[in-house]
């Protein structure tokens, strides 16, 4: 059983940290606001720390899961002077790839290793401990993290080195907005041309149009319900990253920045915290 530190108890920290102390993991937690830290300590076995560098101090892993570049940098900042050598420090937000290479150097001054390890599933997939985590970074430390991870992860991988685990998340974040969009302009043509949007999902589900969007969005999105699943605010935040990144590595990505803006106009609605399959919205709007 490890010692590990979990910092960032959102939507998906609070479960995932959670799992790491119902699998016998000796847990300290710190979450900036201070009633998620007492919520999470009625619920779950460990420590609460006031501080970063308190939750870190002495940890084997200390895990992040937090919103945004800025914000990692921040928490890191603040743990900075209690890593040690030996120590890994794997961060689950979905971030850049830059901030991942820079926080994988600042670990290695202090002979820690750092993994970027972005996750995928939803608050479903934390809750069940069921997510996909891409991982980039050395080798070694990815196998000492990977039984660790494993109470709440049912895949996890090493895409490359430091920074990968970021990019294939971008990967991922590319694929959904074209089938969402792609999904929604079905749904809405099924809509418009009459037809019973059922009986279509019955009969293509199984083809080659099949996808998780379409499994679990469907139905929601013909009845107009998005205060559910994965915020278009953390949507654009993903797509921002992987426009960033694509402007860097010469990727193509036209669907991508159109959809992206779609999502502009879903936060204009008044959509922020929608979940990403309200992009029909905004062709089904008055
Ligand atoms: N939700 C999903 O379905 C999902 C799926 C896949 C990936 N992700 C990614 O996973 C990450 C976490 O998502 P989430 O849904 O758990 O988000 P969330 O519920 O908004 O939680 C964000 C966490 O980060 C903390 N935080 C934000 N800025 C901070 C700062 N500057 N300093 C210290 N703490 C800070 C928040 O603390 P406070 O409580 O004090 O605000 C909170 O604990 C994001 O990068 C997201 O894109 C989410």
């Amino acid at each position: 059983m490890a010692k590990t530190a979990f910092l960032g108890l959102g939507v998906m920290g609070f479960h995932m940290a959670g799992h790491l102390a119902a699998k016998g993991h000796q847990v300290t937690v710190w979450n900036r606001s201070e009633a998620k830290r007492g919520d999470w300590a009625a619920q779950h076995k460990g420590e609460v720390a006031k501080s970063p560098a308190d939750a870190a101090f002495g940890a084997e892993f200390v895990f992040l899961c937090l919103g945004d570049d800025p914000d990692v940098r921040d928490v890191f900042d603040q743990l900075e002077p209690s890593l040690g050598a030996g120590m890994i420090v794997v961060d689950h937000t979905t971030a850049s790839a830059g901030l991942a290479r820079e926080l994988d150097e600042r670990c290695r001054v202090k002979g820690a290793r750092f993994l970027d390890a972005p996750i995928s599933g939803g608050e479903a997939g934390a809750i069940n401990g069921k997510l996909t985590i891409m991982c980039g970074g050395e080798e070694k430390a990815f196998k000492s993290a990977e039984p660790v991870m494993a109470a709440y992860g049912k895949s996890m991988t090493l895409i490359g080195e430091s920074g990968a685990g970021q990019l294939a998340k971008s990967v991922n974040q590319i694929c959904i907005a074209g089938i969402v969009q792609g999904l929604s302009e079905g749904l809405h043509f099924a809509e418009q041309a009459g037809l019973d949007a059922e009986k279509v999902i019955a009969a293509i589900s199984g083809g080659a149009a099949q996808s998780w969007q379409m499994d679990n969005r469907w139905k929601t999105m013909v009845e107009g319900q998005f205060e559910h699943g994965f915020a278009v605010d953390w949507m654009r935040k993903d797509l921002r990253i992987a426009l960033e990144a694509a402007r860097e590595n010469g990727a193509s990505l036209p669907l991508t920045a159109t959809v992206d803006q779609y999502y502009a106009d879903v936060q204009a609605m008044g959509g922020q915290r929608w979940d990403t399959s309200s992009l029909i919205a905004r062709l089904t709007r008055d």
